[in-house]
């Protein structure tokens, strides 16, 4: 069997050409409402192993189940806490992963060889209906290289993993940044390791009945401790194996979900002038640049009179729902752009934005 459907580029792939690729061990891309995932059927491991090869993903990073229906949740996972029932009614399908204490169904190599397994059901009309399709449920990364950013249409899907790969379309993704993860194996809290657009404020809303407490894995994550704009940004080490029971996720890696090119911080646009200093003697007076900022200031008017150099500037929407949705578009094209670097103007420093922030700091770090 083939590794891969090929199809002509005018013919977009069905539902039904993916259960069969799927399920004789063969990798799809998907939509979801979050990211695009790479799916392989978790009782094939041969899928599996391509997921990781295709990715070139380390072995030692689990990946996320993906479920088409919130009762399958049983077969995949035990010793579930009271409160895991709360979460799952009020935001499955969506973009909550649990992790939870697997079960023999879920193999080792999905997990890393930890005992947790990280679960979801996404919502989206496509995955849904190829979840309750298939025999099993799938693991789904997202579909781009190890360290890139994630993508948020099929388009990327297929410039970052090749024309060759099976992608069904989905259209663009409405969250457009991967899903909020929470650690639910304790029944006495619930943590956040990956921040999400599900916040804290919305899981704590809705654990405050059950008296559950809900707290981020570490305070760099809450106050995206980052001084100093005008230079790369660095989050907080986190030293996952420290807390947390040894939690393997690369989400908590420093350096993630990066665009190729250097993505520079910028507090404000009044240090646009310094940045631009310090841009030239790194990378030259030729620098060209690619902006994501919030609307064409009078700083930018200035720099875009006196400068010679490549300069774009995208308006970026300034609600966290709209740019988080935008944001990884934005960084696509940025690197399709000939600029030679990313500048970002920082989003305020407010909890609607900690999801957005630590996505921007990792692709900065
Ligand atoms: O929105 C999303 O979650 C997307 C879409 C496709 O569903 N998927 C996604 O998968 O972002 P990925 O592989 O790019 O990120 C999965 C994250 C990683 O940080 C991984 O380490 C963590 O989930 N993870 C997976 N299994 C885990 C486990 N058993 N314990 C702790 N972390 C786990
Ligand atoms: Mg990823």
């Amino acid at each position: 069997m083939d590794k891969y459907l090929h199809t002509p580029t005018n013919l977009k792939p069905t539902v039904a050409n993916a259960i069969q690729i799927l399920e004789s061990g063969g990798v799809v891309g998907i939509p979801t409402e979050t990211v695009y995932g790479l799916a392989a059927c978790i009782d094939q491991p041969a899928g599996i192993d391509q997921v990781f090869a295709l990715k070139n993903r380390p072995k030692d990073h689990p990946l996320i189940v993906h479920i088409g229906d919130p009762n399958a949740l049983k077969k995949y996972t035990q010793e579930i806490p009271h409160y895991v029932e709360i979460l799952i009614q009020k935001f499955w399908p969506g973009p909550l992963t649990l992790i939870l204490k697997k079960t023999e169904a879920v193999s080792d190599v999905i997990t890393a060889g930890q005992d947790s397994v990280a679960i979801r059901m996404p919502n989206h009309p496509i995955a849904l209906e190829l979840l309750k399709k298939l025999k099993a449920p799938v693991v789904a990364p997202s579909a781009n290289k190890f360290m890139q950013v994630s993508p948020t249409s099929r388009a990327h899907v297929l410039e970052g993993l090749g024309e060759d790969l099976l992608v069904l379309e989905g259209g663009e993704c409405e969250v457009g940044i991967e899903s909020t993860i929470v650690d639910a194996r304790n029944p006495t809290e619930a943590v956040i390791v990956r921040p999400g657009m599900i916040g804290l404020e919305d899981l704590v809303a809705v654990l405050k009945d059950s008296r559950v407490p809900v707290r981020y894995f570490s305070e760099a994550q809450e106050n995206q401790d980052h001084q100093d704009y005008t230079k790369d940004v660095h989050s907080g080490d986190l030293q996952a194996s420290e807390k947390s029971n040894a939690l393997k996720a690369p989400g908590l890696c420093k350096k993630h979900y990066s665009p190729v090119k250097k993505l520079y911080l910028l507090k404000s646009k009044k240090l646009l002038a310094e940045l631009l200093i310090q841009l030239a003697k790194e990378h030259g007076p030729d620098v060209g640049m690619y902006f994501l900022s919030f609307g064409f200031s009078e700083e930018l008017f200035e720099l875009y009179q006196a400068m010679d150099n490549y300069f774009v500037t995208h308006d970026m929407p300034t609600m966290p729902a709209q740019y988080a949705q935008e944001l990884y578009g934005a960084l696509h094209e940025a690197d399709e752009s000939h600029a030679t670097v990313i500048i970002v103007e920082c989003p305020p420093k407010t909890k609607e934005w900690v999801a957005v922030l630590d996505r921007l700091v990792k692709a900065a770090g």
